[in-house]
C-alpha cells in the first residue's frame, strides 16, 4: 500500500502574505513528519464548492481573511468557542465530518500570559469591534478578566458590550492608560503605516500594551507605550500561539514555541 504524505494549507483571498506555512513546514522539519502545507487562494464565490470538492484531499485547513465567518455555514460541525465567536480558523476531520474551531482566542490568550501569567480579574481595555475583537474578548472572558471596550464606531461596540456583558466605552477621552492593566489594539490601524488607534500620551508604565498587528511588528502604538516604560506584546506572539494549538489539533503532538517563532522571523 502506498502511504499518502499528508496535505495540509490555509486558505484566504489575497492569501500571497500567509506566515502559515513556514510556520508549520519548520514543525514537519522538527518533528519528522511527512507533510505538506499549502497557500491556496479561494475567491469568496467559489469556496462552498472547494470545501465540498477539494477539502477531502486535505488532513487539515487554516482559514483566513476574508472566509472565517463565511465557512461556519459550510461544516459539518462547529466547536463551542467558534460558535460564540462567530469565526473559524481551524478546520479538521472528525469521523468523516468536517469540524470547524477557534485557536486564535487561546492564541490571544497564550500571547498576553507570556507577559501576565495571571489574567484573572485584570480591568483590560479592547479596542476595535471586529472580528479580531470578538476572540479576544471570548478568550479575557474565560480567563475572568474585567472588560472595557471601545470602537471608532460606537453602536458596535455596544452591540458586542451587551452580547458579551462588558463595558462600553465611547469617549476614549474619558479614560486613560492609568485605569487599566491592559490595553490590547484589535483594529486594523497600525497595519502598514504608522498610526495609532489612541493619542500618543494614552499609556501609562504599569500597562502591558498587546498589539495584535503583526506588520510591522514595532506599531506606532507599541512605540508609544514603550516610551513610557510599558510592557509590550507584538503581534508575532499570538500568529505563533494560534498556529501552535492548530499543531496540536491535527498532529495530537505539542512543538516547542521556539520553533515556530524562529519561522516567523525567516
Ligand atoms: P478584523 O476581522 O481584523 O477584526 P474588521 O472586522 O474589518 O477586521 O474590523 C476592523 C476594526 O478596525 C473595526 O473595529 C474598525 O472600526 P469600525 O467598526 O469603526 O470600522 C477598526 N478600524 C479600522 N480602521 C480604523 C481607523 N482608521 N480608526 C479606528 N478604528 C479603525
Amino acid at each position: 500500500m502506498m502511504i499518502m504524505k499528508k496535505k495540509f494549507a490555509v486558505i484566504g483571498y489575497p492569501i500571497k502574505h500567509s506566515k502559515s506555512p513556514q510556520l508549520h513546514e519548520a514543525g514537519f522539519l522538527e518533528l519528522e513528519i511527512d507533510a505538506s502545507f499549502e497557500k491556496l487562494e479561494i475567491h469568496p464565490d467559489d469556496l462552498s464548492a472547494w470545501l465540498t470538492d477539494e477539502f477531502i484531499n486535505y488532513a487539515g485547513v487554516a482559514v483566513t481573511i476574508p472566509h472565517k465567518e463565511a465557512v461556519m455555514k459550510l461544516v459539518d460541525k462547529i466547536a463551542p468557542a467558534a460558535e460564540k465567536i462567530g469565526a473559524i480558523n481551524t478546520l479538521y476531520w472528525e469521523n468523516e465530518q468536517i469540524v470547524g474551531t477557534n485557536t486564535d482566542c487561546i492564541g490571544a490568550l497564550k500571547a498576553l500570559q507570556t507577559e501576565c501569567p495571571e489574567l484573572s480579574e485584570k480591568k483590560v481595555l479592547i479596542l476595535g469591534a471586529g472580528g479580531a475583537s470578538r476572540g479576544v474578548i471570548f478568550a479575557l472572558k474565560t480567563a475572568n478578566s474585567k472588560l472595557s471596550i471601545w470602537n471608532r464606531t460606537t453602536s458596535k461596540a455596544e452591540q458586542l458590550a451587551e452580547e458579551f456583558e462588558i463595558e462600553a466605552i465611547k469617549d476614549l477621552k474619558a479614560v486613560d492608560g492609568e485605569d487599566f492593566d491592559i490595553i490590547i489594539n484589535t483594529t486594523s490601524v497600525g497595519l502598514k503605516e504608522w498610526e495609532s488607534p489612541v493619542p500618543e500620551d494614552f499609556f501609562s508604565s504599569r500597562n502591558i500594551v498587546f498589539d495584535i498587528v503583526y506588520d510591522p511588528l514595532e506599531t506606532k502604538f507599541l512605540s508609544d507605550a514603550e516610551n513610557v516604560g510599558a510592557t509590550t506584546i507584538t503581534g508575532d506572539k499570538m500568529l505563533v500561539h494560534q498556529a501552535l494549538e492548530q499543531f496540536k489539533i491535527w498532529h495530537g503532538t505539542e512543538l516547542e514555541m521556539e520553533i515556530m517563532e524562529q519561522a516567523f522571523f525567516e
